[in-house]
């Protein structure tokens, strides 16, 4: 592994202990990836760039178990099931092939966000199982090849390698060019550094999944390639919004971009609605906010918190009216946080 990805102390050779610990946090993105040109290669159909977050991370540690006849998956203390663990031995089985071994491991997940409620926990956790199942099965991928790989896990978790804000490719092709050519890289945006305060105003499971959200906007709504054109705009003029560090210029991309890709979904047959009143309610307070003087900005993924981009000295005052606008709902702000790492292993 490369030794960009690994803390201070992490041993080189960890990955040849066949076990590995990786951390990784939640990235939100300010150009939405919604709908995918590839199901199985995970492929999106258009660019997405992201903030990754410093709170809420996912610790995985994956550790090889050669006497074992099946994986192994603990999600939070408790044995997976279903698609959740489906989609980690299926990500298990691609390690596999790459690195040309047959294996089978035990998984533990810790993730501190709850999972499944629109608050990026597959985007950190996939981006965590990449890079310490790719450790612990010895593979030596950079980190622009682990952002593919995590991409297979869940498009949105290959932004999660990296720090600060990171661009998704969409690539071109099909097949193996399509594989090759969407990845995920750093955007440098030196002297941005805004706040983002995470309004949980239900943080259950959602209804609807992303992945089946999605899938249902790509094939049945009108809607869905307008936004898709008007995003790339959206993605050019964000570009020129981050040099300029220009909080306004890239809270109004972010905001028009992510209510689009709800548009999207309304327009959906039938319809998905991730918007509860609550979401309405805080939307409205980040509105009267802005009203007031404030640079805030809200964007939305799929479900129905809200995250608010503002001035890190805004912050406290953003939390304030959101509780005051969704009472029993909470607010975290979080900063721009750091790409995957490998944990250093703690020495009984
Ligand atoms: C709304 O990455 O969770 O958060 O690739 O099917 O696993 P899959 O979807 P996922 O979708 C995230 C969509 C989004 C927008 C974004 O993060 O870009």
């Amino acid at each position: 592994m490369t030794t960009e990805l690994s803390e201070p102390g992490a041993p080189a050779d960890e990955g040849r202990e066949h076990r590995a610990t990786a951390v990784a946090h939640p990235n939100i993105a300010l150009i939405k990836y919604w709908g995918k040109r590839d199901e199985q290669l995970l492929i999106p159909y258009v660019d997405s760039l992201s903030m990754t977050l410093d709170v809420f991370p996912t610790t995985t540690t994956v550790r090889l178990t050669p006497g074992a006849d099946t994986d192994r998956v603990a999600l939070d203390g408790s044995a997976a099931v279903g698609e959740q663990r489906q989609r980690v031995v299926a990500f298990l089985g691609l390690i596999r092939t790459m690195a040309g071994r047959a294996e089978p491991a035990d998984v533990d997940t810790r993730n501190s966000v709850p999972t499944g409620a629109g608050l990026a926990s597959s985007a950190s956790g996939f981006a965590a199982l990449a890079l310490a199942g790719a450790s612990a099965y010895g593979l030596d991928l950079d980190a622009i090849a682990l952002s593919r790989l995590a991409r297979r896990g869940s498009a949105s978790a290959s932004r999660s390698i990296f720090g600060d804000f990171a661009i998704l490719y969409a690539g071109r092709g099909t097949g193996s060019e399509a594989d090759r050519s969407a990845y995920a890289e750093p955007v440098a945006v030196p002297d941005f550094a805004p706040a983002m305060v995470i309004a949980v105003v239900n943080g259950g499971p959602k209804l609807v999944s992303s992945r089946a959200a999605m899938r249902r906007t790509f094939d049945t709504s009108p809607l869905y390639r307008a936004w898709a054109s008007s995003s790339a705009v959206d993605l050019a003029d964000m570009r020129t919004a981050l040099r300029r560090a220009d909080l306004d210029a890239v809270g109004e991309i972010a905001e028009r971009n992510a209510l689009g890709m709800h548009a999207t979904m309304l327009g959906a047959r039938p319809p998905v609605r991730y918007f509860t009143p609550a979401t309405m309610a805080v939307l409205d307070a980040v509105a009267g906010l802005r009203a007031e003087g404030v640079s805030a900005y809200a964007t939305m993924d799929a479900g129905p918190n809200v995250k608010v981009l503002c001035h890190p000295e805004d912050a406290a005052r953003v939390v304030t009216e959101v509780g005051r606008a969704a009472p029993g709902s909470a607010a975290v702000i979080a900063r721009c946080g750091p790409g995957a790492r490998l944990r250093p292993r703690v020495e009984p």
